[in-house]
């Protein structure tokens, strides 16, 4: 998968990019991530990416034309998902991970300051994706979270895929408690059952301790 980033502060990406399960993707292959500096698109001697809002208020506004420019340098006339990442869209949750992680290719835009400019979202962007209601000062984190939320799921990328398959959120429920060696730790023992070795037990007793946690902390997913 080719994820296309484009950003103010590539910078803040480096280490990012070489660590964990993101770093491993990139090391097999199974990920590229182009980092576009939006800046580079700017016209002007100044190298000026913000304006003033029309209308007046506080706050600068991205311009649309190095905006543009640098879309168009990845994207030309392919039709690849173009994601903005803002807290007015779509809560990025599991089930558009899932989505997104099945795509070729896909074009990250960060955005910076008040906002970017209207005309950009009308024409170019295909999505709008928020990771909460709350504001960031810009989408580089939000980036970060999209591009290692699919990574762990490319081919060949963790250890045993059916560790993401039986996270929090892939079945609509929270994760079980989890347990390891040494079998009991400042008096706290392991439970019983996951010593037994009974593997029709342990998934029974996991999918209890599943729906208790999901029922405690987010009774909203078993609404839906
Ligand atoms: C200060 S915020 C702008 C907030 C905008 N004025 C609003 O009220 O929706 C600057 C940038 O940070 C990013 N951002 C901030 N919070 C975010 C969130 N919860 N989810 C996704 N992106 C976010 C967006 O790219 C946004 O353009």
């Amino acid at each position: 998968m080719k994820i296309d980033v484009l950003t103010l502060f590539p910078r803040m990406f480096n280490n990012f990019l070489e660590e964990s399960m993101v770093g491993l993707a990139i090391k097999q292959n199974a990920l590229t991530v182009n980092l576009i500096d939006i800046r580079n698109y700017a016209y002007d001697k100044h190298s000026k990416v913000d304006d003033y809002p029309y209308g007046g208020g506080a706050g600068m506004i991205m311009k649309p034309e190095p905006l543009y420019k640098a879309i168009m340098s990845v994207k030309g006339d392919r039709d690849i998902p173009v994601i903005y990442f803002t807290p007015q869209g779509k809560l990025l949750d599991q089930s558009t991970v899932n989505k997104y992680s099945q795509f070729d290719e896909m074009i990250l835009l960060c955005g910076h300051y008040k906002e970017i400019d209207q005309r950009i979202r009308d024409t170019l962007i295909t999505d709008e994706l928020s990771i909460g209601d709350y504001v960031l000062s810009g989408g580089e984190l939000p980036a970060m979270i999209m591009i290692d939320a699919v990574s762990r799921l490319q081919d060949n990328v963790l250890g045993d895929i059916g560790s993401a398959l039986s996270d929090s959120h892939q079945d609509g429920l929270l994760g079980c408690p989890h347990y390891t060696r040494p079998a009991e730790f400042k008096g706290a023992k392991v439970p019983s059952v996951l010593l037994s070795g009974d593997h029709k037990k342990i998934d029974r007793w996991r999918e209890k301790k599943a729906l208790e946690i999901t029922r405690k902390n987010r009774p909203d997913m078993l609404e839906e």
